[in-house]
């Protein structure tokens, strides 16, 4: 049996979704700069291959990958190509979402709803579920998602729905981690609070500065994100499974 832990991010081969852009897009290259294998897979095809590219031009430490991660189909199609093209999976990283749509609680539609938890819900979990089997069967892996900090301390604008489905996210890995441990499968959650990755940019220069009130520690991006998907990624990590991570700029739930 091999041991779930210590391998080392270089010698890692990490799935990240939602690389196309965003928080996704840092993970992967702070990832790649520590040495990890990556398969970059986001919706946005031609965004998401020029991110590669911007990395490794002969596609041999990176690929990059289309998916949808509400369409169980093509995340099976996905998880296939990646173990076709590198042989094993070490390590999933869930970014890929919708990013805290906004929609008041008497507007939203079923539509709204029913799109927010396949893509912010269900998507990680297709994605989860189907690299399952191949972490099981080598008795080893590691999966973060992305949740938010919105599953604890909601902002007003954002839908409902939203903080359902990173609420969810938790519950999920919580579960999953005490089924899991048996077989050496790590998993943990991220919780940002609000990150400046371009969604601030419809914001008016009011709502930015009431934004930044919240946030004792300021609004500084990504980097910090990545930085935490790094340490459970690693040695650092190899003793930590089952928790909820704050990355908040000092934000608390509020209550
Ligand atoms: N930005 C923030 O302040 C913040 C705070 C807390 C949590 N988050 C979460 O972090 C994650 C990334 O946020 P971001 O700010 O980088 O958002 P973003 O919109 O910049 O990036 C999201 C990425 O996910 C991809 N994506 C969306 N739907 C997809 C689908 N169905 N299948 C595959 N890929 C899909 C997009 O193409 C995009 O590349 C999201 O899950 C978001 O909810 C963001």
């Amino acid at each position: 049996m091999e041991n779930t832990l210590s391998r080392s991010i270089s010698e890692q081969i990490v799935i990240v979704t939602g690389s196309a852009q965003g928080i996704g897009e840092c993970i992967a290259r702070q990832l790649f700069q520590q040495g990890a294998t990556l398969a970059l897979a986001d919706i946005q095809d031609e965004k998401v291959k020029a991110v590669q590219l911007s990395l490794d031009s002969d596609s041999r430490k990176a690929k990059s990958y289309y998916v949808d991660i509400a369409d169980t189909g093509a995340v099976k199609r996905l998880i296939e190509a990646i173990l076709q093209d590198f042989g094993r999976i070490d390590s999933l990283v869930n970014v890929a979402g919708l990013d805290a749509p906004k929609g008041l609680a008497w507007e939203i539609t079923e539509e709204e709803w029913r799109k927010v938890i396949e893509v912010d819900l269900n998507g990680p979990w297709w994605m989860i579920q189907a690299v399952l089997p191949h972490m099981m069967e080598r008795r080893r892996g590691k999966i973060v998602t992305i949740s938010s900090i919105s599953a604890h301390r909601p902002f007003p604008e954002h839908t409902p729905a939203y903080s359902a489905a990173k609420a969810g996210l938790i519950g999920m890995t919580t579960s999953l981690a005490t089924q899991l441990e048996a077989y050496g499968i790590l998993l943990n959650c991220i919780l940002p609070g609000m990150i400046g990755t371009g969604t601030d940019i419809n914001m008016t220069q009011a709502e930015k500065d009431a934004y930044k009130q919240q946030f004792p520690l300021g609004i500084v991006g990504p980097s910090p994100v990545a930085q935490a998907v790094s340490y459970l990624l690693a040695e650092s990590g190899d003793w930590i499974s089952g928790t909820a991570m704050n990355v908040t700029g000092g934000l608390w739930k509020g209550w």
